[in-house]
């Protein structure tokens, strides 16, 4: 099976000719590594003239979207716009979107919306710190619960949910494998609580401080099908290193 890398490039590069070389050279590893499938997420800004230069395996999504289609919602861009610019996917959910008051009736919206209309969601769940306790499982049921809701169950493969504990985001170590292993089978048990057999269709990655020196471990001891990175999406040494490392 193909591994899924979401880059998720945030606010950078700071202009459209560093994000065409950056894009570029995210291309040249795509042609040269047919065993993977490079999503990209740049800044709506340039979206469409990225969009113009993907191929197959090389995708092109945005970061976020809003579910109305259209009307008086000033900084925001729709799905339909985004589509129009030849987004494929669609980050809904992230950390740093939740913490500007995105809430999970938000994520559902966009989430139901981005179905209808052809895109791909990609929902990222996860909690905010960890404790002895344990809540963290309740924390990320909730929030695929919320999500998830009215999601129609053969519509469930076109999903893709990347945890990230968002104490791992930005952070100089990741999850280790065996944990991110134990929240896996965690999220398909909820899954499958909601939807059923379904649940196994879906493709469940890690994101928060991937680089080349974590990736393959989290691959074979994780159970999941790929990762949603941040800074080492975005720095093409980083990026070399993680693609040589699956
Ligand atoms: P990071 O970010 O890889 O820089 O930790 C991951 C993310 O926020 O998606």
């Amino acid at each position: 099976m193909k591994v899924i890398v979401v880059a998720n490039w945030k606010m950078n590069p700071p202009s459209v000719s560093e994000a065409k070389r950056l894009f570029a050279a995210t291309k040249k590893l795509s042609l040269a590594r047919k065993n993977i499938v490079f999503m990209v997420a740049p800044p709506a800004l340039y979206v469409r003239e990225l969009a113009a230069l993907a191929r197959t395996g090389l995708q092109v999504g945005v970061q976020h979207a809003h579910y109305e289609s259209e009307g008086a919602h000033t900084g925001d861009i729709s799905i339909d716009q985004a589509k129009d610019a030849k987004a494929s996917f669609l980050l809904i959910g992230h950390a740093e979107r939740r913490a500007l008051g995105e809430t999970n009736a938000d994520i559902n919206r966009k989430l139901l919306v981005a179905l209808e209309k052809g895109m791909t969601p990609i929902l990222c769940v996860g909690e905010d710190k960890r404790t002895i306790a344990g809540e963290y499982f309740d924390t990320v049921k909730t929030q695929l619960r919320a999500a998830l809701s009215g999601v129609p169950t053969h519509k469930l493969s076109r999903i893709y949910i990347a945890y990230e504990p968002v104490w791992a985001i930005g952070a100089t170590t990741a999850m280790k494998p065996r944990d991110m292993h134990e929240m896996s089978i965690f999220i398909r048990k909820t899954l499958v609580e909601q939807f059923g057999e379904a649940a196994h269709t879906v493709s469940v990655l890690y994101g928060g401080a991937v680089d080349g020196t974590n990736a393959p471990s989290m691959l074979s001891e994780g159970d999941v099908r790929g990762f949603l990175v941040g800074r080492s999406s975005v720095d093409v040494q980083k990026l070399k290193d993680l693609v040589a490392s699956l």
